[in-house]
């Protein structure tokens, strides 16, 4: 762990206008550098750099902070990432610190695994290139199938001998236990003796995002069908299968730079990509996609094209994980290659630049793909007909952008030959068994809580003012009007507008005015909302600003008011684009800091109570109580439409469902928020 005093003197030292310039030409505007994001793609200026306050604000995507999150966010760093680099840069000596012993334990532990995987990967690649084995039986192999010695060099590629314990033997002898052997897979033991898991296989090292060696792929180099091709290192301390993509962290900055990632299957493919020279290439190592694969993949890009095995049997294997893509709102497209080739073999029969086209001109959307496939039978055969069809509706439904849901219904309509309402009404139908189910799920799940809940039924010594709801003023514009689906983000705006005024105001003076509670004098308006709403006992929900608040919370615990330096020494982004954006409006960027201050304490020193009494009573209970037995009237007179299967009833009904939805979570929200103390 780095010290946090080192941290500190880190973030002092950084020059930010300087690290930033790397990236961005600034120029000089007011107190403040201008130029254009990094971030966006944007043709006027709005990213700036306050070099007095070591932030920058960035207006086209909304981030900000201080120059460790904006190394952040540009390299996709980590807190600590971010840090060492600029040690690095500035010269600062970084002396780690103790852990928790725990703590301690699992990262040495690791260390030791990485440590040992980092030797094995160069013990494997030494055997492939130096020894007369590797080269005569793992490089010929490679030459053969046609990849460089440099791209077996970029990816590390190795070889482990054909004996039984050569590899940890020669573990041993460098020191490396045996246990550490077995547990990351690269031994097996018998009888007492360690011996190669890997033996006579090729190595393909899986690296992590940052490159280091986590597991391993062995290919046999024999052709024997009941000898698995691969042997895969088991998941330890240091892999987990289905969080890793393979060529990821060669693949990054072509990824971002593109805005496009290929998803390939296997190991050679994503070599053979980068040996046509295409390297924003990944593989998922021939298993289903997990969410998080395709969470690491939204780090980078919303784009992916998918290239499909020739083979049937790998076409059907890869279909499901498009459903997957399009559920987390990711742009899909796909490329197919002539049957029996897969993207490896393709890229070996032409050259760079046909297969760069291909990639190109082949690249279809789901829909269109899904429809080739209908070709031969599939095409006169009414009942595969009707199942690929569903199968598209399938893929269509679970599109989480109502508006991309129509264009790729449009299109289907349009290639099916088919009346877009009966597409539609299959759709509906689809979405509405899988909201019926999610309901049920919700009920088990509602019945669950009522009864954990039960058992703590003790009020937790909240005491809420039995005429707190009329004693608050009413809020401009009327309550009554907020429509059921704004609530929330009502609610979310409430609670910003709180905690936007403590970090504007949190240490000027005002004369708490609280009922029930008699104060001496003024206090410090952070003070004010926090001791205000442990007295009522309310929570600020919204994780973000939950976050935030939190940190007020710690420091007043200590009689201490946090500074904006005090966020932006926080590892969360989000936190701090956050708390800068909170500080830093666009027509104030070139003024004087202080100055600003100054502005705003004048004009809004004297609301701030008011803001706070109205920050905190704006929860519309009753709203949601009234909006909830409306919309149950509302479905239970549709019942008798929807048996008789009337379309426009069942798309009501979707509606309605999903209106509901948003109602029950609100009322748990709210109903958890006041404490048992006025549940229905
Ligand atoms: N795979 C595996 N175990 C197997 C077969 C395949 O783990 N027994 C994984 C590997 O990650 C492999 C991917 O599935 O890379 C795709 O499989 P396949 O197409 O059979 O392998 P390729 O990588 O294409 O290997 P090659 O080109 O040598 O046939
Ligand atoms: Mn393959």
């Amino acid at each position: 762990m780095i010290p946090a005093e080192t941290v500190d003197l880190v973030i002092r030292t950084a020059v930010i206008e300087d690290v930033v310039g790397d990236y961005v030409e600034l120029k000089k505007s007011g107190s403040s550098l201008r130029g254009l994001s990094p971030f966006t793609n944007e043709k006027t200026p709005s990213f700036y750099v306050l070099p007095e306050k070591g932030i920058f604000k960035c207006f086209s995507s909304d981030k900000g902070g201080s120059v460790v999150t904006f190394l952040m966010e540009l390299e996709k760093l980590s807190f600590p990432q971010a840090i060492r680099q600029l040690a690095d840069r500035y010269g600062i000596e970084i002396q780690e610190t103790e852990e928790s012993s725990e703590q301690q334990q699992i990262r040495s532990e690791r260390e030791s695994l990485l440590a040992l995987n980092a030797w094995a990967q160069r013990w494997f690649s030494s055997q492939l290139t130096e020894s007369k084995e590797g080269q005569a039986i793992g490089l010929s192999y490679f030459e053969e199938r046609g990849f460089r010695a440099d791209i077996l060099d970029r990816f590390n590629i190795g070889y482990c001998p054909d004996s039984w314990d050569a590899m940890s033997n020669a573990a041993v002898e460098g020191g490396y236990n045996a246990e550490r052997l077995l547990s990351l897979g690269l031994s097996k033991e018998r009888e007492g003796k360690l011996w190669d898991f890997f033996k006579g296989r090729v190595m393909f090292p899986i690296r992590d995002v940052t490159g280091r060696t986590i597991a391993f792929g062995g290919r046999t180099l024999s052709n024997d069908k009941k000898v698995a091709k691969y042997f895969n290192s088991p998941e330890s301390l240091l892999y987990q299968k289905g969080d890793v993509l393979f060529g990821m962290h060669l693949a990054k900055p072509t990824i971002t730079k593109t805005d496009l990632v290929y998803l390939v299957e296997g190991y050679t493919d994503v070599m053979a990509l980068h040996q046509a020279g295409i390297e924003n290439v990944v593989s998922s190592s021939g298993t289903a996609l997990t969410l998080n694969q395709i969470k690491l993949i939204r780090r980078y890009t919303k784009n992916v094209t998918v290239l499909f095995d020739g083979d049937a049997a790998g076409i059907r294997a890869s279909i499901r994980g498009i459903d997957l893509l399009l559920a987390e709102g990711l742009n899909v497209q796909v490329v197919l290659f002539p049957d029996g080739d897969d993207p490896d073999s393709y890229s070996k029969k032409v050259s760079p630049s046909a297969f760069s086209n291909h990639l190109t001109s082949e690249a279809k959307d789901f829909v269109a793909f899904k429809l080739s496939l209908l070709t031969g039978d599939a095409a006169t055969d009414p009942v595969k007909r009707s199942e690929m069809i569903h199968s598209i509706l399938g893929s269509i439904a679970v599109i989480p952008d109502a508006i991309q849901q129509g264009v790729y219904l449009k299109l289907a309509a349009g290639e099916l030959k088919m009346s877009e309402d009966v597409l539609q009404s299959e759709i509906n139908k689809i979405i509405r068994n899988r909201l019926l189910e999610e309901q049920k799920a919700q009920k088990r799940e509602e019945f669950r809580q009522r009864r954990d809940q039960v058992v703590e039924k003790e009020p937790s010594g909240l005491q809420i003012p039995a005429d707190w709801n009329s004693r608050v003023a009413p809020i401009d514009g009327g309550a009554e009007n907020i429509a059921p689906n704004e609530v929330e983000s009502h609610r979310t705006i409430i609670e910003s507008d709180l905690i936007r005024r403590m970090l504007r105001f949190s240490s000027i003076e005002v004369q708490p005015d609280m009922p029930g509670v008699e104060y001496e004098g003024k206090i410090p308006f952070a003070y004010f909302v926090i001791d205000f709403m442990a007295e009522l006992g309310f929570e600020i929900k919204d994780p973000l600003l939950r976050k935030i608040y939190g940190v007020f919370e710690a420091f007043s615990a200590e009689n201490k008011i946090p500074s904006l330096d005090d966020f932006l020494k926080n590892d969360d982004t989000e936190i701090q684009s956050y708390v800068v954006g909170a500080l830093v409006d666009k027509h104030e960027v070139s003024r004087r800091w202080e100055e600003v201050h100054q502005i705003y304490s004048a004009r809004e020193q004297d609301l701030l109570n008011k803001a706070l009494m109205d920050s905190l009573h704006l929860l519309k209970l009753n709203e949601n109580r009234r909006e909830i037995s409306e919309v149950q009237n509302q479905l239970e007179a549709l019942n008798a439409a929807i048996e008789k299967g009337e379309e426009k009833a069942i798309k009501e009904m979707r509606e309605l469902l999903e209106r509901r939805k948003i109602l029950d979570q609100q009322k748990r929200k709210i109903t958890t928020y006041f404490g048992a103390a006025i549940l229905p």
